[in-house]
């Protein structure tokens, strides 16, 4: 693993060390791969599926963005490392940024199912957060989760974040439903 290590942390159940580092381009396809789950678009409301060399368009949609202040920008992207595994377990990404309102959007998906509801989610939020905030000098960090997808929006919750925004009817589904938006956000 790891091209560069920015920033790590103790998952403190096991003692495991949890890393968020660059990802490499066959790493990404290691995540590609991952995200050729159906169930996934549900949860996050675009087509999770993609080929294993369409590794710039997944890099799109991952970098894409909700929150009405978020500007085109060049996204962060991190591995989520566990040392007990070679391979990225899923990503963060800050992006939108606004640099005028210190403002960005944060996305975090853990997409090894082997690794869900253990609390890494959480974790990386956190750390993230904490990342945006000293390192970056962000103010403002936003969150849009589809209001279905509950365990993300309580993992938020869990960090902070507070529902600022509803927006029923708003998000347009793959298949071309229309479906409710929570917006969350945490300010420094
Ligand atoms: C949403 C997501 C990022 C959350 O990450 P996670 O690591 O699964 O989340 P956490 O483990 O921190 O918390 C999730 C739940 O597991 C529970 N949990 C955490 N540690 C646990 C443990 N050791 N044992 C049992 N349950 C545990 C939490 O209490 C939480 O429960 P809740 O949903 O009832 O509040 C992740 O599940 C994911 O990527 N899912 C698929 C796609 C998705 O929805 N992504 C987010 C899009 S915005």
């Amino acid at each position: 693993m790891k091209a560069e290590i920015i920033l790590e942390e103790e998952y403190k159940a096991t003692g495991t060390k949890l890393f968020l580092a660059s990802i490499e381009h066959n790493h990404i396809q290691h995540l590609i791969k991952l995200a050729q789950d159906l169930s996934l678009i549900d949860l996050l409301g675009w087509n999770t599926v993609f080929e294993i060399n369409e590794v710039e368009k997944f890099i799109a949609a991952i970098s894409s963005y909700a929150l009405p202040y978020c500007r085109k920008s060049q996204p962060l992207i991190l591995g989520v490392y566990l040392e007990t595994e070679d391979f990225p377990i899923g990503y963060v990404v800050l992006k939108g940024f606004n640099m005028d309102l210190l403002a960005a959007e944060v996305g975090v998906v853990i997409l090894d199912p082997r690794y869900r509801k253990k609390g890494y989610g959480r974790l990386v939020l956190r750390r993230i957060v904490r990342y945006a905030f000293d390192e970056l000098q962000l103010k403002k960090i936003g969150s849009s989760i589809l209001l279905s997808n509950k365990t993300s929006i309580n993992m938020c919750k869990k960090v902070g974040f507070v529902v600022t925004e509803i927006l029923y009817k708003s998000w347009q589904m793959p298949k071309g439903d229309l479906v409710d938006m929570v917006l969350m956000e945490l300010t420094r």
